[in-house]
Protein backbone atom coordinates (compact mmCIF):
# COMPACT_ATOMS: atom_id res chain seq x y z
CA UNK A 1 0.00 0.00 0.00
CA UNK A 2 1.34 3.66 -0.84
CA UNK A 3 -0.32 6.65 0.42
CA UNK A 4 1.95 8.86 3.11
CA UNK A 5 -0.17 11.31 3.43
CA UNK A 6 -1.13 13.80 6.36
CA UNK A 7 -4.33 15.41 4.15
CA UNK A 8 -6.08 15.32 0.85
CA UNK A 9 -6.30 19.20 0.10
CA UNK A 10 -5.81 18.42 -3.58
CA UNK A 11 -4.59 15.80 -6.64
CA UNK A 12 -1.59 18.10 -7.28
CA UNK A 13 0.44 16.45 -4.46
CA UNK A 14 -0.33 12.77 -5.01
CA UNK A 15 1.32 10.51 -7.21
CA UNK A 16 -0.15 7.93 -9.32
CA UNK A 17 0.23 5.59 -7.09
CA UNK A 18 -1.41 7.24 -4.24
CA UNK A 19 -4.45 7.76 -6.88
CA UNK A 20 -4.28 3.72 -7.31
CA UNK A 21 -4.27 3.19 -3.73
CA UNK A 22 -7.34 5.45 -3.00
CA UNK A 23 -9.56 3.85 -6.02
CA UNK A 24 -8.46 -0.01 -5.12
CA UNK A 25 -9.61 0.95 -1.60
CA UNK A 26 -12.80 2.68 -2.53
CA UNK A 27 -13.60 -0.33 -4.89
CA UNK A 28 -13.93 -2.79 -2.02
CA UNK A 29 -15.87 0.05 -0.05
CA UNK A 30 -18.37 0.21 -2.94
CA UNK A 31 -18.30 -3.47 -3.42
CA UNK A 32 -18.88 -3.81 0.67
CA UNK A 33 -22.09 -1.15 0.45
CA UNK A 34 -23.64 -3.15 -2.58
CA UNK A 35 -23.39 -6.16 -0.20
CA UNK A 36 -25.48 -4.20 2.40
CA UNK A 37 -21.73 -4.92 4.33
CA UNK A 38 -21.81 -1.02 5.09
CA UNK A 39 -21.02 -0.17 8.54
CA UNK A 40 -17.25 -1.03 10.05
CA UNK A 41 -15.28 0.54 13.08
CA UNK A 42 -12.32 1.82 11.44
CA UNK A 43 -13.16 5.59 12.77
CA UNK A 44 -14.53 4.46 15.90
CA UNK A 45 -13.44 6.95 18.78
CA UNK A 46 -12.74 9.69 15.90
CA UNK A 47 -13.74 12.92 15.94
CA UNK A 48 -15.00 13.92 12.30
CA UNK A 49 -16.32 17.96 11.33
CA UNK A 50 -17.86 19.12 8.30
CA UNK A 51 -17.19 22.81 7.93
CA UNK A 52 -18.83 24.02 4.70
CA UNK A 53 -18.81 27.50 3.83
CA UNK A 54 -20.95 27.45 0.48
CA UNK A 55 -23.93 25.27 -0.21
CA UNK A 56 -23.73 21.69 -0.82
CA UNK A 57 -26.43 19.21 -0.68
CA UNK A 58 -24.51 16.05 -2.36
CA UNK A 59 -20.73 16.80 -1.15
CA UNK A 60 -21.77 17.38 2.29
CA UNK A 61 -24.08 14.60 2.72
CA UNK A 62 -21.65 12.00 1.31
CA UNK A 63 -18.85 12.93 3.71
CA UNK A 64 -21.38 12.18 6.69
CA UNK A 65 -22.39 8.76 5.22
CA UNK A 66 -19.35 8.29 4.92
CA UNK A 67 -17.78 8.72 8.47
CA UNK A 68 -20.95 7.18 9.78
CA UNK A 69 -20.36 4.46 8.09
CA UNK A 70 -16.88 4.15 9.44
CA UNK A 71 -17.84 4.46 13.00
CA UNK A 72 -17.18 7.89 13.52
CA UNK A 73 -18.38 10.84 15.78
CA UNK A 74 -19.53 13.13 12.97
CA UNK A 75 -20.44 16.58 13.37
CA UNK A 76 -21.58 19.03 11.14
CA UNK A 77 -21.06 22.97 11.36
CA UNK A 78 -23.39 25.60 9.23
CA UNK A 79 -21.04 28.08 8.48
CA UNK A 80 -22.55 31.53 6.62
CA UNK A 81 -20.72 32.87 3.66
CA UNK A 82 -21.84 36.12 4.72
CA UNK A 83 -20.17 36.06 7.92
CA UNK A 84 -17.07 34.84 6.86
CA UNK A 85 -14.52 37.90 6.38
CA UNK A 86 -11.54 37.12 4.65
CA UNK A 87 -8.50 35.06 6.76
CA UNK A 88 -8.53 36.40 9.97
CA UNK A 89 -12.01 34.19 10.57
CA UNK A 90 -11.01 31.39 8.97
CA UNK A 91 -8.00 30.69 11.26
CA UNK A 92 -9.86 32.17 14.07
CA UNK A 93 -12.20 29.41 13.01
CA UNK A 94 -9.74 26.71 12.72
CA UNK A 95 -7.73 27.15 16.10
CA UNK A 96 -11.54 26.95 17.81
CA UNK A 97 -11.92 23.75 16.12
CA UNK A 98 -8.73 22.81 16.50
CA UNK A 99 -9.16 22.85 20.53
CA UNK A 100 -11.99 20.64 20.60
CA UNK A 101 -9.50 17.93 19.32
CA UNK A 102 -10.97 16.79 15.95
CA UNK A 103 -9.45 14.35 14.08
CA UNK A 104 -10.81 14.82 10.92
CA UNK A 105 -11.78 18.04 9.16
CA UNK A 106 -13.71 18.28 5.95
CA UNK A 107 -13.65 21.73 4.59
CA UNK A 108 -15.50 23.58 1.87
CA UNK A 109 -14.61 27.20 0.65
CA UNK A 110 -15.46 30.15 -1.70
CA UNK A 111 -11.73 30.91 -1.91
CA UNK A 112 -8.97 29.33 -3.65
CA UNK A 113 -6.07 28.28 -1.12
CA UNK A 114 -8.26 28.63 2.13
CA UNK A 115 -8.23 24.91 2.53
CA UNK A 116 -4.66 24.73 2.47
CA UNK A 117 -4.22 27.82 4.63
CA UNK A 118 -6.22 25.99 7.32
CA UNK A 119 -4.27 22.69 7.49
CA UNK A 120 -1.30 24.66 8.38
CA UNK A 121 -2.86 25.59 11.49
CA UNK A 122 -4.48 22.52 12.55
CA UNK A 123 -3.10 19.38 13.73
CA UNK A 124 -5.46 16.78 12.70
CA UNK A 125 -6.06 15.47 8.96
CA UNK A 126 -7.71 17.96 6.73
CA UNK A 127 -9.65 16.94 3.38
CA UNK A 128 -11.05 19.23 0.46
CA UNK A 129 -14.13 19.38 -0.33
CA UNK A 130 -13.69 22.30 -2.83
CA UNK A 131 -12.12 25.66 -2.50
CA UNK A 132 -12.74 28.26 -5.13
CA UNK A 133 -11.99 27.46 -8.33
CA UNK A 134 -8.95 24.74 -7.35
CA UNK A 135 -9.44 21.83 -5.93
CA UNK A 136 -12.44 19.09 -5.45
CA UNK A 137 -10.19 16.15 -4.95
CA UNK A 138 -13.00 13.43 -3.59
CA UNK A 139 -14.60 14.93 -6.78
CA UNK A 140 -12.35 14.00 -9.73
CA UNK A 141 -11.26 10.55 -7.43
CA UNK A 142 -15.07 9.48 -7.58
CA UNK A 143 -14.82 10.13 -11.31
CA UNK A 144 -11.89 8.16 -11.69
CA UNK A 145 -13.43 5.36 -10.31
CA UNK A 146 -16.94 5.69 -11.83
CA UNK A 147 -15.13 5.66 -15.20
CA UNK A 148 -12.27 2.70 -14.13
CA UNK A 149 -15.27 0.28 -12.69
CA UNK A 150 -17.33 1.61 -16.44
CA UNK A 151 -14.31 0.80 -18.74
CA UNK A 152 -11.70 -1.02 -16.56
CA UNK A 153 -8.85 1.22 -16.55
CA UNK A 154 -7.92 5.06 -17.18
CA UNK A 155 -5.07 4.90 -19.33
CA UNK A 156 -5.36 5.57 -23.02
CA UNK A 157 -8.89 6.40 -22.98
CA UNK A 158 -10.25 9.72 -24.44
CA UNK A 159 -11.72 11.96 -21.95
CA UNK A 160 -13.61 14.76 -22.84
CA UNK A 161 -14.25 17.41 -20.55
CA UNK A 162 -17.04 19.76 -22.08
CA UNK A 163 -18.53 23.48 -20.73
CA UNK A 164 -17.41 26.05 -17.97
CA UNK A 165 -13.78 24.51 -17.53
CA UNK A 166 -12.86 28.00 -16.59
CA UNK A 167 -14.69 28.30 -13.51
CA UNK A 168 -14.52 24.90 -12.43
CA UNK A 169 -12.74 22.90 -9.80
CA UNK A 170 -13.98 19.59 -10.85
CA UNK A 171 -11.98 20.27 -14.24
CA UNK A 172 -9.15 21.06 -12.56
CA UNK A 173 -8.91 18.14 -10.47
CA UNK A 174 -10.01 15.84 -13.52
CA UNK A 175 -7.21 17.25 -15.97
CA UNK A 176 -4.64 17.03 -12.84
CA UNK A 177 -5.67 13.31 -11.83
CA UNK A 178 -6.81 12.09 -15.82
CA UNK A 179 -3.21 13.40 -16.87
CA UNK A 180 -1.15 11.17 -14.07
CA UNK A 181 -3.27 8.33 -14.68
CA UNK A 182 -2.54 8.85 -18.79
CA UNK A 183 -5.85 9.12 -20.23
CA UNK A 184 -6.13 11.17 -23.44
CA UNK A 185 -8.24 14.64 -22.39
CA UNK A 186 -9.78 16.93 -24.49
CA UNK A 187 -11.39 20.26 -23.12
CA UNK A 188 -14.59 21.60 -25.22
CA UNK A 189 -15.93 24.77 -24.69
CA UNK A 190 -16.19 28.08 -26.12
CA UNK A 191 -13.22 29.93 -25.64
CA UNK A 192 -14.78 32.15 -23.15
CA UNK A 193 -15.04 29.64 -20.43
CA UNK A 194 -11.76 28.03 -21.32
CA UNK A 195 -8.80 29.01 -19.12
CA UNK A 196 -5.70 30.97 -20.10
CA UNK A 197 -3.18 29.30 -20.82
CA UNK A 198 -5.25 25.81 -21.29
CA UNK A 199 -3.72 24.70 -24.82
CA UNK A 200 0.04 24.42 -23.21
CA UNK A 201 -1.36 21.64 -20.19
CA UNK A 202 -1.43 18.73 -22.71
CA UNK A 203 -4.51 18.63 -23.68
CA UNK A 204 -6.44 18.91 -26.78
CA UNK A 205 -8.17 21.96 -26.81
CA UNK A 206 -12.19 22.42 -29.07
CA UNK A 207 -14.80 24.92 -29.24
CA UNK A 208 -16.35 22.68 -31.22
CA UNK A 209 -18.28 20.08 -29.81
CA UNK A 210 -18.73 17.72 -33.24
CA UNK A 211 -15.14 17.54 -33.04
CA UNK A 212 -13.89 17.22 -29.38
CA UNK A 213 -16.34 14.46 -28.87
CA UNK A 214 -15.25 12.61 -31.79
CA UNK A 215 -14.57 9.03 -30.66
CA UNK A 216 -14.71 9.68 -26.69
CA UNK A 217 -14.88 6.91 -24.62
CA UNK A 218 -16.45 9.15 -21.85
CA UNK A 219 -18.00 13.10 -22.18
CA UNK A 220 -17.86 14.57 -18.58
CA UNK A 221 -20.64 17.55 -18.60
CA UNK A 222 -19.74 20.34 -16.46
CA UNK A 223 -22.46 22.93 -14.58
CA UNK A 224 -22.71 26.52 -16.31
CA UNK A 225 -20.62 28.11 -12.81
CA UNK A 226 -23.29 31.47 -12.71
CA UNK A 227 -22.00 32.25 -9.16
CA UNK A 228 -18.22 32.66 -10.39
CA UNK A 229 -19.19 34.37 -13.57
CA UNK A 230 -19.20 38.47 -13.35
CA UNK A 231 -20.16 38.99 -16.91
CA UNK A 232 -21.29 38.16 -20.30
CA UNK A 233 -19.22 34.63 -20.09
CA UNK A 234 -22.53 33.26 -23.29
CA UNK A 235 -24.52 34.59 -25.11
CA UNK A 236 -27.82 32.93 -23.56
CA UNK A 237 -28.76 29.78 -22.16
CA UNK A 238 -30.52 29.04 -25.39
CA UNK A 239 -28.08 29.53 -28.00
CA UNK A 240 -25.61 27.87 -25.11
CA UNK A 241 -27.66 24.66 -25.24
CA UNK A 242 -27.41 24.51 -28.95
CA UNK A 243 -24.14 24.65 -29.05
CA UNK A 244 -22.39 23.13 -26.44
CA UNK A 245 -25.63 20.99 -24.71
CA UNK A 246 -25.15 17.39 -24.83
CA UNK A 247 -28.04 15.77 -26.34
CA UNK A 248 -28.24 12.43 -28.32
CA UNK A 249 -27.38 13.87 -31.79
CA UNK A 250 -24.12 15.05 -30.02
CA UNK A 251 -23.51 12.07 -28.12
CA UNK A 252 -23.31 9.86 -31.08
CA UNK A 253 -20.69 11.52 -32.26
CA UNK A 254 -18.73 9.98 -29.45
CA UNK A 255 -17.70 5.98 -29.22
CA UNK A 256 -21.38 3.79 -29.16
CA UNK A 257 -20.37 2.67 -25.86
CA UNK A 258 -19.39 6.42 -24.49
CA UNK A 259 -20.77 7.28 -20.94
CA UNK A 260 -22.14 10.65 -19.90
CA UNK A 261 -20.81 12.50 -16.39
CA UNK A 262 -21.76 14.89 -14.74
CA UNK A 263 -20.90 15.93 -11.22
CA UNK A 264 -24.30 17.58 -10.34
CA UNK A 265 -25.70 19.68 -9.73
CA UNK A 266 -27.21 19.73 -13.12
CA UNK A 267 -29.26 22.65 -15.41
CA UNK A 268 -30.54 20.04 -17.62
CA UNK A 269 -31.42 21.63 -20.52
CA UNK A 270 -28.38 24.43 -20.22
CA UNK A 271 -25.40 21.98 -20.58
CA UNK A 272 -27.59 18.77 -20.87
CA UNK A 273 -31.17 17.21 -22.22
CA UNK A 274 -32.82 15.66 -18.73
CA UNK A 275 -33.64 12.61 -20.36
CA UNK A 276 -30.23 11.64 -21.89
CA UNK A 277 -29.14 12.55 -17.89
CA UNK A 278 -31.56 9.80 -17.05
CA UNK A 279 -31.32 7.54 -19.29
CA UNK A 280 -29.51 4.51 -17.59
CA UNK A 281 -27.71 2.58 -20.99
CA UNK A 282 -25.60 6.14 -21.23
CA UNK A 283 -25.56 8.02 -18.03
CA UNK A 284 -23.41 7.25 -15.33
CA UNK A 285 -24.35 10.29 -13.07
CA UNK A 286 -26.17 7.84 -10.13
CA UNK A 287 -23.34 5.76 -9.76
CA UNK A 288 -20.93 8.63 -9.77
CA UNK A 289 -23.08 9.60 -6.51
CA UNK A 290 -22.47 5.99 -5.17
CA UNK A 291 -18.72 5.98 -5.61
CA UNK A 292 -18.83 9.07 -3.93
CA UNK A 293 -19.82 7.60 -0.84
CA UNK A 294 -16.85 5.02 -1.37
CA UNK A 295 -13.87 7.06 -2.25
CA UNK A 296 -14.91 9.33 0.81
CA UNK A 297 -14.81 6.39 2.84
CA UNK A 298 -11.91 5.27 1.49
CA UNK A 299 -9.92 8.74 1.98
CA UNK A 300 -11.09 9.33 5.51
CA UNK A 301 -9.72 5.37 6.46
CA UNK A 302 -6.24 5.59 4.37
CA UNK A 303 -5.86 9.21 6.46
CA UNK A 304 -7.13 7.88 10.05
CA UNK A 305 -4.60 5.46 9.48
CA UNK A 306 -1.42 7.69 8.81
CA UNK A 307 -2.16 9.41 11.81
CA UNK A 308 -2.22 6.24 13.97
CA UNK A 309 1.02 4.83 12.59
CA UNK A 310 2.44 8.48 12.54
CA UNK A 311 2.69 8.87 8.98
CA UNK A 312 2.53 12.09 6.56
C1 LIG B 1 -19.38 20.64 -7.82
C2 LIG B 1 -18.76 21.67 -6.91
O1 LIG B 1 -19.37 22.10 -5.94
O2 LIG B 1 -17.62 21.98 -7.15
N1 LIG B 1 -20.43 19.94 -7.27
C3 LIG B 1 -20.20 18.89 -6.47
O3 LIG B 1 -19.33 18.87 -5.63
N2 LIG B 1 -21.00 17.82 -6.65
C4 LIG B 1 -19.67 21.16 -9.14
C5 LIG B 1 -20.61 22.31 -9.25
O4 LIG B 1 -20.87 23.02 -8.31
O5 LIG B 1 -21.05 22.51 -10.37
Amino acid sequence: MSFSHAHLLGIEPLAPQDITTLLDRADAYAEANRRGDKHSDSLAGLTQINMFFENSTRTQASFEIAGKRLGADVMNMAMQTSSVKKGETLIDTALTLNAMHPDLLVVRHPQSGAVNLLAEKVNCAVLNAGDGRHEHPTQALLDALTIRRAKGRLHRLTVAICGDIAHSRVARSNILLLGKMESRLRLVGPPTLMPAGAADWGVEVYDDMAEGLKDADVVMMLRLQRERMDGGFIPSEREYYHRYGLDPAKLALAKPDAIVMHPGPMNRGVEIDGTLADDINRSVIQEQVEMGVAVRMAAMDLLAQNRRQGLG
